[in-house]
């Protein structure tokens, strides 16, 4: 499906965005773990997590989904702890999301079967070994396809490690830790850098004896068992960030976006916008069910330029699209580097960013590492490609609401992956979007 955007006028309202991704997959796949039932409002329903709503369903074990609206519903999972999983009778397809592939990962090294997990074609391109490679050393069997999907997975009783993460990676992370629920002796893992840390606070939510000290977790997973939840997830701060791009951009704009999970491991963005001169103010904030959530409120800005690395790099990982509609409305040069990974998510985030927002006239510079970008920058309308990219295709859209013309994002349906109603809440502020065949 073609997405149409015109050059809009002020934006103004306020909104709230679905479920936080990483928590919404946590939950799920950790209330199957639990004993009991796990109940979760805000839950996203989108295309990542309908994935492994069906890999747990094919584990044999009941999961409900009452959608609330769109991208939105209440999950309840009825957890048999960790050994009420059933030995799958097909592979256990998780379509293109890395997350739902590389937590389940986790999970099977724990059980006592054999499984298959494969994805489509983006989700066999992306590095499995990593996951792979630890599992192993904790005593699962794990075979991949040249270090890609499909993988088969035997599992059983494993040992816990102490272990140096290669890569400041959450979906490593939760992996290992999902794994340390079925091993023998303490885990520890050695982070290099601040990745997402929601695992953590869900499994001290559900009980688990887990701390975190300057980068080292140490996890006693003896045999105890977790459990269930009953919560609220807060909006998802990558989703809430085309809003807050989209309000700083759009001339004479007030968006104000309620109940974002302002978790510090997910805020570099806003961090950043702020110090390129964006309007950005939190209020309200307060503490859900161990997350931070917030309301945010932007205003038009006059962006400039700015570098980007180091630490704040994993705290953003998921936002490079849209920050490079950021960048290109910012008055200076901005420089990203120490971002290689960003080759490494649904496309090659610096290649694609090069070449679909090129059509549009900008001019980006692509380093191994990073990109670098001189704005302000004119952009004019024409037909660009999703690329199969769900953030490119939102980040793609947002750029078309300041470009000259008209815009036209095919495959655009991909955004459904993570944001469903992403049109219908630009509409609400104002914006100039709509579906066409
Ligand atoms: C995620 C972690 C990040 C992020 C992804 C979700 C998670 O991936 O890009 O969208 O839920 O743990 P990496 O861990 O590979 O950085």
């Amino acid at each position: 499906m073609k997405l149409i955007v015109r050059p809009s006028k002020a934006l103004k309202g306020c909104v709230t965005v679905p479920g936080d991704k990483s928590i919404s997959h946590r939950t799920l796949i950790l209330g199957a773990m639990a004993e009991g039932e796990t109940i979760a409002r805000n839950w996203l329903n989108a295309g990542v997590t309908e994935r492994m709503v069906d890999c747990i369903r094919a584990l044999g074990i009941e999961v409900k989904v009452d959608p609330t609206g769109p991208g939105r519903a209440t999950l309840t999972v009825h957890g048999r702890g960790l050994y009420g999983f059933t030995s799958p009778s097909r592979p256990l397809f998780c379509g293109g999301s890395a997350t739902t592939m590389r937590l389940l990962m986790g999970l099977l090294a724990t059980q006592p079967f054999t499984a298959t997990l494969d994805g489509h074609e983006g989700l066999r391109r992306r590095p499995m070994e990593r996951i792979a490679q630890p599992l192993r050393q904790m005593g699962a069997v794990v075979n991949t396809t040249d270090g890609h999907a499909p993988i088969t997975i035997t599992g059983g009783r494993l040992a816990a490690l102490d272990y140096q993460l290669p890569v400041a990676s959450a979906q490593l992370q939760t992996s290992l830790l999902l794994a340390a629920l079925g091993a023998e002796g303490q885990m520890r893992l050695r982070q290099p850098g601040p990745a997402r840390d929601h695992t953590l606070r869900m499994l001290q939510g559900m009980g688990a004896e887990i701390n975190e000290v300057d980068g080292v977790i140490t996890f006693n997973p003896e045999r105890f068992t977790l459990k269930p939840l009953n919560f609220t997830i807060s909006g998802d701060m990558s989703a809430a960030a085309f809003l807050l791009v989209a309000g700083l951009i759009v001339p004479e704009s007030k968006v104000e976006i309620e109940g974002v999970n302002t978790n510090y491991t997910r805020t570099g963005l806003l961090e950043v916008l702020q110090k390129m001169g964006g309007q950005i103010v939190t209020s309200t904030e307060h503490l859900e069910a161990g997350e931070p959530m917030a309301n945010i409120s932007v205003s038009t800005s006059e962006l400039h330029g700015t570098e980007v690395g180091g630490e704040v790099v994993v705290r953003m990982i998921d936002e490079f699209p849209i920050f490079v509609v950021a960048a290109l409305q910012a008055c200076g040069k901005t420089l990203v580097c120490e971002a290689t990974e960003l080759r490494a998510k649904e496309s090659d985030r610096i290649q694609v960013v090069v070449e679909e927002f090129g059509k549009l006239g900008a001019n980006i510079v692509a380093h191994p590492d990073g990109f670098e970008i001189d704005g302000p920058q004119l952009l004019t309308g024409t037909t660009v490609q999703s690329r199969r990219d769900h953030r490119l295709a939102m980040s793609l859209a947002v750029a078309g609401l300041v470009a000259r013309g008209e815009t036209i994002v095919e495959d655009a349906e991909e955004l459904q992956e993570s944001f469903p109603g992403f049109v219908e809440t630009l509409q609400t502020l104002g914006a100039e979007v709509e579906w066409a065949g």
